[in-house]
Parts: C-alpha cells; structure tokens; sequence
C-alpha cells in the first residue's frame, strides 16, 4: 500500500505573512486540504505531514479536513504528524520523518503543501507508473512556458533524466530548460533512506533539496524515472498571494461554470463566491454579489438576492433569500422567506413557509411551520411553534447575564409589538401578547398577557 507525505513546514517567506503559507485558503480550504484532498483520494495506508511554522494550526487543518472527508465518505487514513523543528530545506523537511519511514514497504507519494491544484488522478496514474517501471524514483514533472521560479528538469544526451537544478543554482542554459520539477515525487522509501544520508547544502541557498535525490539515486545506480504531465494548470506552486487570488480566481471560475451546466442561474459570475463543496439544485438564482460558503447545500427553485452571505447552511426547495442577509449554521425548510437584513446563526431553523423579515436575529432558534416574524425581533433559545405571530420589536430576553434561557412559544400564538419575553419562559398555545407586555412569567394557552410587567388578565374565548 501506498504511503504519502505533505511538505507543509515553512513559513513561505515570499507570502510576507506571519501564517504558515499551507494556512493560506483557496476556495474556501487552506492550501494543504487541498493536498489532503488529492492524497486521501489514493487511499494510503497512512499521511505524514510534515510540521512546522505553525505546527498545531496546520496539524488541526489536516486532521479536520480528513474528519470532514471521512464523514463524507472517504477511507480513513493513519495520520501522522512529524515535526522539523528548525526549516533546512525540502530534503531536510523528509529527513525529518526518517524513524517514521523505516519499515515502511509501500511506495511513497512526496507532494509540498502548496501545490493545491493536483488531482488525484494524476497522482493514481503516476504512483501506477512509478511500480509498472520498477524505478527507486520518479519525478513528476511538466513543460511550463515560464518556468521562473521552478526547478529544471536536465537530460542526458541520450535524453534521460540527469538532475534537477534549483533556479538560484542553474546556468543561463540550464535556466533555459522549460521541464520543470513541481515538487510531486514517487519513492522507494528504502531508497529514499539511502539517498538522504549524501544530501548536501552546497549549493546557493545552503538548504537540503529533496530535488538533489533523484540524481544521488542515479549515482547509486537505481532506476529513475520521469513522468511528463501535460497539463501545467494542475501543478503550480503557490509562493506569493499574487498567485494565490489568481488560483482562487480560477477554482472559482470552475465551480461557477459546473454550477450553471448544471441548471443553476448565476446571474453575474464576476461578481459570486461559491465555495469547492456547495451544492445548489435546478432553476435556483444567484443574484449578483452573493458569497455561499462551507458545506452549505441550497435546493431547486431557490431565489438567492444580492449582498447574502450563506456559510453551512442548508436550504430546502422554493426558498427566497431576499437582500442583505447573513446566515450560518441553519437550517431553512421548504418555501421558507428570509430577510432583507436578516441575520440566522448558531443552529437555527426556520419551519416550511414560515417568514423571517427584515431586522430580525434567529439565534439557536427553532422556528415552526408558517410562522412569522417580520420586523426588528431578536429570538435567541427559543422554540416557536406552528402559525405563530410575532409583532415587531419583539425579544427573547434570554440571558440574565449568568446563563442563557430558553423561550417556548406554542402553536398559533400571537405576540403583540414590542413585547419582552423574559426567560425562562412559555407562552401556550392560542394565547395573544398586549403591545409593549413584558412576560416574566409562563401563559397559560388561550390567555391575554398584558402590562409591565405582565399581568394574566382573563382566559380568552
Ligand atoms: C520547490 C522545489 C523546486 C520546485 C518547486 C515546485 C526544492 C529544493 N525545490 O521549490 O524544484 O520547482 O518546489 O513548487 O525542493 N518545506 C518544508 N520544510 C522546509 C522547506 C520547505 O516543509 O524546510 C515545505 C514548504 O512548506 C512547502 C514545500 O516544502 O510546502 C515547498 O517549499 P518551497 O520553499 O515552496 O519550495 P520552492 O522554493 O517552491
Ligand atoms: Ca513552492
């Protein structure tokens, strides 16, 4: 079985960040989930990820996207987290796992942490390639039209792979050469082993290249092959946050484009940021400015107004997102409106047709079928029932400034403007609120609460 291993150690000097670069996010995903993605997908038998800068940050940003994938569905893998301490080079960043490698039988997958864009395709085909050849090494590599920056693939005469020669290293000829290494590696690791006890840092950076492997493999008299691919928007390697929006920019284009083949309206893609994993149904629009996020899935028929802002949220069929609403972690249920300027956060759920207007916070909430809350209402903890009203102004006075309580609000009951309700506290079903009651006590159903604070008046009907 094969074993892969992340170079996700340096700080990238050339981001001008104190954040590890692998942290950096593209599509909604730190560099290295991307990577994570592309690897989990060959079903190792275990990743190591090589840590530094920023070691438990990166750690955490492995290990939840593997959690993620996992839930959804991808084998579980043995994650192994190894430290390098100190950064000396790539070859350094592999030395590091030398104890974690031994007896290790399969072949190992090498990629760096900032190479996002490959596929785990490409990376099957290759690592099948590598065992089909027999060789100790094998080196992904690809034809650029401007390799500035890369490593350089050099060629014997007969045209075999010779060496690779790092950019701060080559000549103006060897500079010339448009093969280049994308830091995509496959290895026998007992080779591999060998091969780095003769790594040196005589060269012009004075670091410990991995790209010095191949050719110390070749000396050894081991077998080294090189596997072109011929599409070089697969394997850039992000170093500056210039690249970085230009590779967002691209991953963007392409969710947007599978979106709308798909049956999606979006109405001006310049201007729409739709994360990697979002799902959205048939016949839905996505007005101009609109940014949907996470894991959120939105239905068919769905109308998404400009300047909202969707992160884990789920959105059944026939829903209307109107302007200017920001929404987390929820749940809205078919035929659902919601906004404009409405904010729903922290596990709320909005019932079947119900209405959340303008002005109105839905924390932890629970909100029925039909029901509606239109204008200016803070619910927070609070369960409310089927075809219930809420005037506006209403709020859930649900912290005492200790703890947090919770409001219930039965079927069909109708809460006058402005009213407070004080949790705990519950309303039964069919009872009305006066304008202006402040409720420090339970309603008993088809009652009238009025007064501050409210007095239970008479029994309705
Ligand atoms: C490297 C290659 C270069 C290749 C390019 C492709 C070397 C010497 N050069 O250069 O041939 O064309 O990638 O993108 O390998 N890292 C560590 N520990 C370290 C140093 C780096 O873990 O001590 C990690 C980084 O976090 C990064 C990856 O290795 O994810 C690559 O490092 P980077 O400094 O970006 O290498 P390049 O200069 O781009
Ligand atoms: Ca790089």
């Amino acid at each position: 079985m094969t074993d892969v291993m992340i170079l996700a150690a340096g700080l990238g000097t050339r981001m001008k960040s104190r954040r590890a670069k692998v942290l950096h996010e593209i599509a909604g995903l730190p560099l290295v989930a991307h990577v994570l993605r592309a690897a989990l997908r060959l079903t190792p038998e275990a990743i190591f990820t090589i840590v530094g800068h920023q070691a438990e940050e990166v750690e955490r940003a492995v290990r939840d996207e593997a959690a993620y994938l996992v839930e959804r569905g991808a084998a579980p893998t043995d994650l192994q987290f190894v430290l390098q301490a100190e950064q000396r080079g790539t070859g350094h960043a592999v030395m590091a796992a030398r104890e974690q490698l031994k007896g290790r039988k399969g072949p190992l997958v090498l990629l760096a942490g900032d190479g996002p864009m490959i596929k785990a395709e490409t990376l099957r085909r290759f690592a099948e390639t590598h065992e089909a050849e027999g060789n100790a090494a094998t080196v992904l590599t690809v034809e650029m039209d401007d390799p500035t920056g890369y490593g350089r693939i050099l060629r014997d005469a007969q045209g075999r792979f010779a060496r690779i020669v790092e950019q701060k290293d080559g000549s103006p000829e060897e500079l010339a050469v448009r093969e280049v290494c994308v830091s995509i590696y496959c290895f026998e690791v007992a080779a591999l082993l060998a091969a780095l006890d003769h790594l040196k840092t005589d060269n012009a950076q004075g670091e410990y290249y991995v790209t010095d492997v191949p050719a110390i493999l070749l000396e050894q008299g081991r077998r080294v092959g090189v596997f072109c691919h011929d599409n070089p928007e697969e394997v850039p390697g992000i170093n500056t946050r210039v690249e970085l929006a230009a590779l967002d920019a691209r991953l963007r284009a392409a969710k947007l484009r599978e979106l709308m083949l798909s049956g999606v309206t979006i109405v001006d893609p310049a201007s729409t940021y739709i994360h990697l994993d979002v799902e959205i149904g048939q016949d839905t629009i996505i007005h101009p400015q609109v940014i949907i996020e996470g894991a959120s899935r939105v239905g068919a028929n769905c109308t998404v107004h400009s300047w909202t802002r969707l992160r884990n949220v789920t959105v059944e069929d026939g829903v209307t997102i109107r302007n200017s609403t920001v929404i987390e972690d929820t749940v809205l249920r078919a035929q659902a409106t919601v906004g404009p300027f409405a904010r729903l956060r922290m596990h709320a759920e909005v019932g079947e047709k119900a209405i959340i207007g303008n002005f109105v916070e839905v924390k932890k909430s629970k909100i029925g079928k039909g029901t509606k809350a239109q204008h200016l209402t803070y619910l927070g903890d609070a369960t409310l029932g089927d075809d219930v009203n809420i005037g506006a102004g209403t709020i859930t006075c649900n912290y005492d400034g200790v703890r947090k309580h919770e409001t219930v609000i039965e079927d069909g009951v109708r809460i006058g403007s402005d009213t407070m309700l004080v949790a705990p506290v519950r309303v039964g079903r069919g009872s009305k609120t006066g304008a202006g009651a402040v409720v420090t006590k339970d309603v008993p159903p088809d009652s009238l609460a009025v007064g501050v604070p409210a007095v239970i008046k008479k029994k309705l009907q």
